[in-house]
């Protein structure tokens, strides 16, 4: 089973959690960014993992683009798993988060959901990340393993 971890990030914190459950997901698991996705990958993937920092509750303008690039076909039946990064603070969870808008999306176009959608901590703006939260994103990707 091929392993497509499709991540997006600004300043590096993401990217580190992509890097984290690619790395539970096996030798074969690749980590790309999603400007540089090829979105013919998803369809031949088993498993495909989205990763985005979440802006304005949204995953990030590159994640949103990646979406619009790979035709809907290629997400029917698929196992997907998606996890966002964001901050603690009380105040941003008026506007909800990435992970849950991409699990939503990606279900609606028949995908099969491998594990709960995730967020993992940033403690600011561009980081970093919370103490733990790669080990956590790591027993989260073991959970998609199973
Ligand atoms: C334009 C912008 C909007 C953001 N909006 C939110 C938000 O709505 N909720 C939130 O929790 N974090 C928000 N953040 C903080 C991001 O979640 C944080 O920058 C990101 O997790 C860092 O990941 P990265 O290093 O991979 O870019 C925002 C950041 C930027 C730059």
């Amino acid at each position: 089973m091929i392993a497509l971890v499709v991540y997006d990030s600004l300043h590096g914190n993401t990217e580190k959690i992509a890097r984290a459950v690619a790395g539970v997901l096996g030798p074969d698991a690749q980590a790309v960014r999603a400007g540089q996705a090829d979105p013919a990958a998803v369809a031949a993937a088993g498993l495909v993992v989205l990763g985005a920092p979440t802006h304005g509750g949204r995953p990030s303008q590159a994640m949103q683009d990646f979406f619009a690039r790979v035709p809907e076909s290629a997400w029917r039946g698929k196992r997907v798993a998606v996890f966002d990064t964001r901050v603690p603070a009380k105040w941003v969870r008026i506007f909800g988060f990435a992970a849950p808008r991409m699990a939503r999306r990606v279900q609606k176009m028949g995908a099969t959901l491998a594990a709960p959608p995730e967020g993992f901590f940033v403690s600011a703006t561009e980081g970093p990340l919370l103490a733990g939260e790669e080990e956590r994103a790591a027993a989260w990707a073991r959970g998609i393993v199973g």
